[in-house]
């Protein structure tokens, strides 16, 4: 076999074979085809597409080209969650303590971030001690008597995906709906997951900047996931504004904790509640997603949540009197509210350019060597459809440097579009996507 007769035969509209597709995958994970012979050939899949078959063989390769961990000795059915992108996404904070209360195991490979802000495992690490460094002995261990533990990601996970994000990346190849989908889906199965919920975005913040293509996106991922046996949801919201108020690791957990406690922003509970539901349902915990709904308010109402996240963070090594105080965690020296230039309704808030706000002062790396602090970052005050005056705060910046806060705060007007009619919010959760169906609210 030859890459050039793969490249030609997909270049002129044909369909690549089981076979063809591991060659290809195999050849360049193990540095054998070149880097110029696969950006065409992402170039040619780009214009000319991949059938169903081809997107789910292409997936699979992905999940054998490196190690698939094995969550076999986990009881129950492990559900992971993942989102299409998003600025300071809390959800996994909040969404893994209560769907662990629920009974549903939390078995969570994470990452640090690149960008933005940090991952997952940064924010978990503004508890003083707290690590995710642990043998799969005591990771299994911990999911099985306490229903959740956070570990860090093995290096060879889809190695493929790694080398070829990259290199789409850099040839203008990211957004097409096959390798998206089969980008996203092979590290969720290679990572373990028995069922996989899909938060997938639309908006102006997302990949896919219009619903109909949202939705597309969603059902090509389900379409992957059932093909190779994982029970697959996806939940359609918005993102024509960040999730929340806050973007920053500290900042984010602590909007965590409210949120835990039943007190934090309106659309981020709302959208914890709604994928937390589905987690349910497939996890095998509640016969449908109203049912699971009831659960998930209980556990918030309760404080079974909360109390989860304590134990989780303790059984880790980290100071969970936190959580009860959170006025513990560091502030940073600078703390200055952003002042409006306008008056007007707010039509929309460009997340991507609030998540960069908040890089700039120090939330994210911008290369994987950069040290993040933790205690940084930024928190909205005004929405979409609120109403803002002249010199009224829009926003507060937390920050440790005056000249990065002064751009921060550049940035951060600019992602706010002000305008003089009244502007009505748009539904969050725009629909769902199942084996079976597509339901549009
Ligand atoms: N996220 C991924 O992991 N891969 C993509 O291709 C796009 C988003
Ligand atoms: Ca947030």
């Amino acid at each position: 076999m030859r890459m050039y007769d793969l490249i030609m035969k997909k270049r002129n509209g044909g369909e690549l074979t089981t076979e063809e597709i591991n060659y290809f995958i195999d050849g360049y994970t193990k540095g054998n085809i070149p880097d110029y012979q696969v950006s065409a050939f992402m170039m040619a899949i780009y214009f000319q597409k991949m059938n169903k078959r081809e997107t789910a063989d292409l997936t699979m390769s992905m999940v054998n080209s490196g190690e698939v961990i094995d969550l076999s000795e986990i009881e129950g059915i492990k559900v992971d969650k993942h989102s299409t992108g998003g600025v300071g996404d809390t959800t996994t904070l909040i969404l893994g303590p209560m769907v662990a209360a629920a009974g549903v195991p939390v078995a969570k490979m994470s990452g640090r971030g690149l960008g933005h802000t940090g991952g997952t495992i940064d924010k978990l690490e503004s508890f003083p001690g707290f690590s995710v460094e642990m043998p799969i002995e005591k990771f299994i261990e911990n999911v099985n008597t306490k229903k959740i533990a956070v570990v860090g990601q093995t290096a060879n996970l889809a190695p493929a995906d790694k080398k070829l994000y990259a290199l789409r990346d850099v040839t203008a190849t990211v957004d097409n709906m096959s390798l998206i989908a089969g980008s996203i889906m092979s590290k969720k199965i290679a990572s373990g997951a028995d069922a996989i919920v899909l938060d997938v975005k639309t908006g102006s913040g997302a990949f896919m900047k219009e619903e109909e293509s949202s939705f597309e996106l969603a059902k090509e991922m389900v379409d992957i996931g059932t093909h190779v046996g994982r029970n697959t949801v996806a939940v359609i919201t918005d993102m024509d504004q960040p999730l929340g108020y806050a973007v920053g690791n500290a900042l984010e957990v602590k909007e965590a904790i409210e949120t835990l406690k039943g007190k934090g922003p309106e659309d981020l509970t709302e959208l914890c509640l709604a994928l937390g539901a589905h987690m349910l349902v497939l996890g095998g915990k509640a016969e449908n997603a109203d049912e699971a709904r009831k659960i998930l308010e209980e556990i918030i109402a309760s404080g079974k949540g909360l109390e989860k996240f304590k134990e989780f963070i303790e059984a880790q090594g980290g100071d969970s009197s936190y959580i009860d105080h959170p006025e513990l965690f560091k502030t940073p020296s600078i703390v200055e509210v952003v002042k409006s230039k306008k008056s007007g309704y707010v039509k929309g808030i460009k997340a991507d350019d609030v998540g960069k706000a908040a890089l700039v002062v120090g939330a994210g790396r911008e290369t994987k060597e950069s040290v993040i602090d933790l205690s940084v970052g930024i928190v909205l005050y005004k929405k979409i459809g609120d109403f803002v005056k002249v010199d009224e705060a829009i926003a507060t910046i937390y920050a440790n440097d005056m000249d990065k806060k002064k751009v921060s705060e550049e940035m951060l007007l600019s992602a706010y579009d002000i305008v003089e009619e009244k502007i009505i919010a748009s539904k969050l959760i725009k629909g769902i996507v199942t084996k079976d169906e597509i339901i549009k609210y």
